[in-house]
Order: structure tokens, then sequence, then C-alpha cells
């Protein structure tokens, strides 16, 4: 047994001075060490003056394995989130060989199995046809784009007829990427079908509102949340991403919702900075969200417990993730542990991803993931991998 001690861990939506007991992969349980779990403990982790939240999850990354192994692999990705105390990332289907079928889907799996380090689940896409494949792949949520993205020019779904289609065959979760007045468009679908769907990387507070007044749930990517077309001066070419950037304006107005929005998710999209250069869209994201937040969060700008439950509950909530996500007897020991106080300056050639770059480079942040736990296993210590990592 492992015990986590000294630390304050979020427990129930608020943070409480006790310990972690840990068996295997999973947790115990959690109270006070009394002299006889001492003599029972293999191992004592001391989390002094740290917060112990539960492994992050995000909903929304571009591993781009296999196909575009140059900007990222299931290695290089899941170091980087495990880095920034993400121990579940949901990869997205518009590989160059889209996931969109069953063998598709299978070869994403064993890749995954060999070369991962956290736990990598998947989106499958829907196209204008393949409703048998998603049928025989029964995946836990479908991606539907209704948007000519990156890499997603054959997956993109503009008849209100499929898109019903794909509804009504689906009970599970659908994740939309839903421009402008595709919006409103797709959740009044959802509405027409009793649907649930899930919208990706919302930019403004308009589109938030959507989502909640239809009874959706949404997702809100961090450079929504901290860059604007006024950032576009510095970033220059880099600066392209879909959804793209808005207004400081707009900006400013999308933090009037923080209480609408219901998860944080990355959208973790490589690419090199040639490509960049020559337009490419997406943004890394996976060793900064959690900073970016507790910066806010030392800057008095948010609440810790949100940051925690957009975080880790809501994403396991959304799409139904049994056993993570919250730090519970029976749940998998994934943990991140928080310096609140840390400081450090992002630098693209110092991250995990393959593509070294950051569309915050050079910003000072407060506040970092420190230590990461992966299964009971401790992965990731202040900037180096232990063991076999
Ligand atoms: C993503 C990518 O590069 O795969 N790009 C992006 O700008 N967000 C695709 C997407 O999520 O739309
Ligand atoms: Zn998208
Ligand atoms: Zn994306």
């Amino acid at each position: 047994m492992k015990i986590i001690t000294n630390g304050k861990i979020f427990f129930k939506n608020q943070f409480i001075e006790e310990d972690i007991f840990i068996e295997k992969d999973r947790i115990l349980g959690i109270g006070h060490t009394q002299k006889h779990d001492l003599r029972m403990a293999t191992e004592i982790i001391d989390a002094k003056g740290l917060l112990v939240l539960p492994g992050l999850i995000d909903v929304h990354v571009h591993l781009r394995d296999p196909g575009q192994t140059y900007k990222e692999d299931f290695t290089s990705g899941t170091r980087a989130a495990l880095a920034g105390g993400i121990t579940t990332v949901m990869d997205m289907p518009n590989n160059t060989k889209p996931t969109v079928t069953l063998d598709r889907l299978e070869e994403k799996e064993e890749w995954a199995a060999e070369k991962a380090l956290c736990d990598v689940r998947f989106h499958f896409g829907c196209t204008n046809n393949n409703f048998n494949e998603i049928k025989q792949a029964n995946p836990n949520s479908l991606k539907l784009y209704m948007f000519k993205t990156t890499q997603a020019q054959d997956l993109c779904i503009t008849d209100e007829k499929i898109i019903e289609k794909h509804m009504l065959n689906f009970n599970k979760k659908i994740v939309v990427h839903a421009e402008d007045n595709d919006v409103e468009k797709v959740c009044s679908i959802a509405q027409k079908c009793k649907r649930k769907i899930h919208l990706a990387h919302t930019p403004t507070r308009k589109q938030i509102d959507i989502t909640k007044r239809t009874g959706n749930t949404n997702e809100v990517a961090p450079h929504h949340l901290f860059l604007s077309t006024k950032d576009q001066e510095q970033l220059g070419k880099l600066s392209g991403v879909h959804p793209h950037l808005r207004t400081e304006e707009e900006r400013k107005d999308l933090w009037n919702k923080l209480d609408d929005i219901d998860c944080i998710a990355t959208d973790h999209a490589p690419h090199t900075l040639e490509e960049k250069r020559a337009g490419a869209a997406g943004f890394p994201g996976l060793e900064t969200s959690l900073s970016l937040m507790l910066d806010a969060y030392n800057k008095r700008l948010m609440n810790i417990n949100w940051i925690a439950g957009r975080m880790s509950e809501n994403p396991a909530k959304i799409f139904n993730l049994p056993h993570i996500g919250r730090i519970e007897s029976g749940y998998y020991a994934n943990l991140a542990f928080i310096d609140l106080k840390k400081e450090w300056v992002v630098k693209g050639n110092e991250l995990e991803t393959k593509c070294k770059w950051s569309p915050f480079e050079g910003k000072l942040l407060k506040g970092k993931n420190v230590r990461t736990m992966y299964k009971g296993k401790l992965v990731y210590e202040n900037g180096e991998f232990i063991d076999a990592y």
C-alpha cells in the first residue's frame, strides 16, 4: 500500500487535509493515517505544500498517430499530457486516414497500447455513410464535423438528414465541431432527435448560451480564454486556429460565462513551425492548459474548485467514463500534484510535444503540476519522467 500524506486533496468539491491510501492501481480510501497503516505502507509520498487533484481529463486532443507522427505520436503526446497533469486524453479521428472504420479504430488501439504512457480514448468519426461501421465498432463517442477543418475535408457533413440519422442511430455522446450559425442548427437537430450533444471548442459567450439553452454541453479551449486577435500581431502566422481567435472584447465576455462552461479541453493540435508559417490551423496545449488556469487563480480571476471540476470531474461525467475524474475509493489512482507558487516560463523547445512551440511562448506562469501519478505509479516529477518513461 502507498500513502500520500500532508497534501490538500480535492474531495467532494473542496480541498481537505487527508491522506490517500493506494493499493496497486486504485485508491483504497481517504482518511487519517494510523500506526497500523504505517506498518503496511510500502511507500509514503509527502505532498507537503501541494494540492492533489484527480488526474485531469482532456476530451479533445489530436495525437496524429498514425499518419503524421512527425507532428506528434502516442508517446510524445502522452508525455506532454502527463507533464501537464493530464492522465486521460480523448483523441480525435481526423488522422490522414480518418478513424471511421473498425479496422482503423483497432489499429489506433493497438498502437496506443504499445506507445502511450497514459490513458487514451478515441472519438470515432462520422462520414456521410459509415452507419454500419459505427454500429460494428460501437465506440464510446462520435465526432461529427460540420466544418472543413484540418484533415477533415472528407469528414465534413452538412446534410441535415444525415446528421439526424447519426443522432438517431447513436445514443452515446456525439461531439460536434460547428462554427457560427451551425451551432444553433446542430443544437436544434439534437433537440428534435431528443439527444444531448457536446459542442467542441466553443469560443464565444453566444455559443455557450446556445449550448446551455438547449441542454447540451460545451468545452472551452484555453486559447480562447487567454488569447485574442490582439495577440495576432505578435503571433503572426502562428495565430491560425479553428475556431479563429476572437476580439479582445469577445474574449473578455467569455469570462463572464465561466459558470456555464462545462469543461476545459485543450484541442491540442500540433503542427510544425514550418506548417504553421504555411497556414496550418491549431495550437499545442497539453502542457500549458492547467498552468494557465492556475496562473489565473493566482491572479484571483478563477476559483480553484472551478478549475478542478472543469478539468477532471465534469469531463468524466459528460463522457460517462467510470472510475476516473475523482479522488475516491475504487477510482484509479491518477493524480496531479500542484504547486501553486511554482513559476515557470513557457519555452517551446523545452516542451514534450514534438512540435516544440507554443502560442504562449515567453509567458511567465505561476502554478504548475509538479508530479503526476498514473495508475498508482509516480511517472513524472519536477520535469523528469521516472523509470521506463
Ligand atoms: C485541428 C487540427 O489541427 O487537427 N485544428 C484546429 O485548428 N483546431 C482540427 C480541429 O479541431 O478543428
Ligand atoms: Zn475542431
Ligand atoms: Zn480539434
